[in-house]
C-alpha cells in the first residue's frame, strides 16, 4: 500500500520562522545532487535556487551524492573533479556553510550501509516501476548496473539518516520521495517508529526546465546535445548562442501555455531568472517578435548567472577552502548518522550492541 501522496508546494520562498530560531527547532531539511556533470540552470531553478533562498529558514544539509553517480560507468578522476566541481558551484550560488552543512556522501559511510538495510524492507515491484530507472535503463535492464535498480533505495537513505521533514527537489524527484515515504512508513510500521515519513518540497515554478532544442525533454547533464542546456559555467556568448538557436513554437507570438512549449519554457526561464512575471513579460514582448525576445533574454541569464560565475571563479583560487567546508560537513553529518544508525541497527536486532 502507498502512503497519501504528501508534496508541500509553495510559491515563492518560505515565510515562517526567522534567522532567531535556534538551529535545534528549524525544520530538518536535505537534499542532493549528482555529480555527474556541470549543474545547468535547470537544477539551478529547481533545486539550487530555493535551497539558498530557504536556507536561513532551515536546518539544512545538502549532499553531493558521488554514490549515486557510480550508478552509471564513472571515471574515478572525472567523478572526484566532478565532486570537487559541485562543492565549488553550490557554494558560489550561495550556500552559505554556517547556515547549512555541505558534504559528500562517501565520506560518510552510513549511507551505504542504510541502504542495505533498507533494501530488506523495499519491494522488488517497487524499484521496477520507478519511471527514471525504466528512462535510464532505456530498455537495456539486462545489462545496466544492479546499482541503478537499487538508487532509489539509497536515496531513502540518504533522506531518512537525517530525520527530515522537507526535500526540496524538482518535480523528475517526486517519485522518489513517495517511494522513501512508503519505506519510512513500512519500517516504522514493523520495526516501532523510528524514521521521519518526509515530504517532497516542490515549487510550481521552475520545478521541470526544459531542454532548449526540444521543450519535450527535461534539461539534463547527460543530453546528447549540450545546445539545449545552459551550464552555470558557460559564457556569456556561449549562452546568447545557445538561447538565439533555441527551438520556438509555430507563430511569432511571446506567448505561455498549451500547445507553446518552448516558449513556455523560455518565458519561465526569463521570469525566474529576472524581475518580471510570465505575464508581465507577455505583455513586454506582444507583437515585437521572437528575435528581440531571444536577446533580451540571452542577456537577462548572462546578467543572472555573472555573479555566481565571478564568485566560482574566486573560490577556484582558493580549493582549500572548499576542502574545509567537505570535510567539516562531512564530520557534522556523520555525527548524526552514526547516532541514527545505532537506533536503527538496535530496531533491527543486529549486532551484539558492542
Ligand atoms: P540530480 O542530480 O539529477 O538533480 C539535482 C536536482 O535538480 C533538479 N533538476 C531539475 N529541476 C528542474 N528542471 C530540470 N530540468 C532539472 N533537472 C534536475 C532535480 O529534481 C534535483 O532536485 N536523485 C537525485 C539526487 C539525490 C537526492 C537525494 C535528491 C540523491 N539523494 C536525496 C534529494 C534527496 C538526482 O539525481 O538529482
Amino acid at each position: 500500500m502507498s502512503a497519501k501522496a504528501d508534496v508541500v508546494e509553495e510559491r515563492g520562498v518560505a515565510t515562517a520562522p526567522s534567522e532567531s530560531v535556534p538551529e535545534s527547532a528549524r525544520r530538518r531539511v536535505f537534499s542532493g545532487m549528482q555529480p555527474s556533470g556541470t549543474p545547468h540552470i535547470g537544477n539551478y531553478l529547481g533545486a539550487i535556487k530555493h535551497w539558498v533562498a530557504q536556507q536561513v529558514f532551515y536546518d539544512n544539509v545538502f549532499c553531493i551524492v558521488d554514490l549515486h553517480a557510480l550508478s552509471l560507468p564513472t571515471d574515478p578522476a572525472a567523478l572526484r573533479q566532478n565532486t570537487i566541481g559541485l562543492a565549488t558551484a553550490l557554494l558560489a550560488a550561495g550556500i552559505d556553510p554556517n547556515q547549512s552543512i555541505v558534504f559528500v556522501q562517501s565520506d560518510v559511510r552510513e549511507h551505504a550501509e542504510l541502504c542495505w538495510l533498507l533494501n530488506s524492507v523495499t519491494q522488488f515491484g517497487e524499484l521496477r516501476r520507478m519511471t527514471q530507472f525504466k528512462d535510464k535503463a532505456g530498455g537495456q535492464d539486462e545489462a545496466v548496473s544492479a546499482a541503478l535498480f537499487d538508487y532509489p533505495v539509497l536515496q531513502a537513505a540518504d533522506i531518512l539518516l537525517y530525520d527530515t521533514e522537507l526535500v526540496p527537489v524538482g518535480d523528475d524527484q517526486r517519485q522518489h520521495v513517495e517511494l522513501t515515504r512508503d519505506i519510512a512508513t513500512r519500517f516504522n510500521a514493523r520495526y516501532g517508529e523510528t524514521f521521519v515519513v518526509p515530504k517532497a518540497d516542490i515549487k510550481p515554478e521552475g520545478a521541470r526546465i526544459m531542454a532548449l532544442d526540444d521543450p519535450t525533454a527535461k534539461m539534463s547533464k547527460s543530453a546528447a546535445s549540450q545546445n539545449g542546456v545552459i551550464s552555470l559555467t558557460d559564457d556569456a556568448d556561449t549562452i546568447r548562442r545557445k538561447i538565439r538557436r533555441s527551438v520556438t513554437d509555430s507563430g511569432s507570438d511571446v506567448v505561455s501555455g498549451p500547445g507553446k512549449p518552448a516558449l513556455t519554457n523560455l518565458l519561465t526561464i526569463y521570469a525566474l531568472l529576472g524581475d518580471d512575471t510570465v505575464s508581465a513579460l507577455e505583455e513586454r514582448y506582444a507583437g515585437k517578435g521572437y528575435g528581440a525576445f531571444k536577446s533580451d533574454l540571452g542577456e537577462a541569464v548572462v546578467a543572472a548567472l555573472a555573479p555566481i560565475q565571478r564568485r566560482l571563479g574566486e573560490l577556484q583560487s582558493e580549493p582549500e577552502h572548499v576542502a574545509t567546508v567537505l570535510a567539516t560537513g562531512a564530520d557534522r553529518a556523520r555525527t548524526r548518522a552514526s547516532a541514527k544508525m545505532a537506533q536503527v541497527r538496535d530496531r533491527m536486532g543486529l549486532g551484539l550492541g558492542t
